[in-house]
């Protein structure tokens, strides 16, 4: 009950509201994922104390450079012309002009042969991991996390039966594979 209240107010607790929405596994969740939260308000409250370019965030990947112009160029362009359909559903995989474009690069980076056959697009990383996850984990499966890691992973492992187990590194953070 402690973590409900931490996270919800004072007041819907003393209703009664959100202790029968909330399964306990959630309730304790919410605690222990908050952290990740917290440091980043503190990285907030820091960088107004100390200005942005003294106070270094690593804490959910925020991007520190911005999107291209040619980027919000064509966001503009689509914006004031809209093509017929593009709001519409497309096939599950996503565009396959997109899935072209994003083999290409891979391709290119790793030089192995990679096809739109090979990808699917998703909501960013944390909706991919969770297909991935629901695609090949069986309830009590173990998913190698190595530290530091971020640490969204173990919902994501949770939430399709898996279990995460966090592995230490070294300074070349490599795991020790003799341990
Ligand atoms: C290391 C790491 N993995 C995964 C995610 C989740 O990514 P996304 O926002 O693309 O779902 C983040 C987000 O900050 C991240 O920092």
């Amino acid at each position: 009950m402690y973590n409900i209240v931490n996270v919800f107010n004072m007041e819907d607790y003393v209703k009664g509201v959100i202790i029968v929405v909330l399964s306990d596994k959630i309730a304790s969740f919410l605690t222990k994922g908050s952290f990740i939260r917290k440091m980043f308000e503190e990285g907030d409250r820091l960088r107004k104390i100390h200005g942005a370019d003294k106070v270094f965030d690593f804490t959910i990947g925020n991007p520190t450079v911005e999107p291209p112009q040619k980027f919000r160029d064509e966001l503009k362009k689509l914006a004031i012309n809209p093509e017929p359909g593009m709001h519409r559903y497309m096939s599950n995989a996503g565009y396959l002009e997109t899935r072209a474009a994003v083999a290409e690069v891979l391709a290119e980076q790793s030089s192995l042969s990679f096809s739109p056959n090979h990808i699917v697009m998703t909501v960013g990383a944390g909706g991919g991991l969770n297909v991935a996850f629901k695609t090949i984990l069986n309830p009590g499966d173990e998913v190698i996390a190595l530290s530091p890691y971020f640490v969204e992973y173990g919902f994501y492992a949770d939430n399709h039966g898996g279990i995460l187990k966090v592995v230490p590194t070294g300074k070349d953070f490599l795991p020790d594979l003799a341990a």
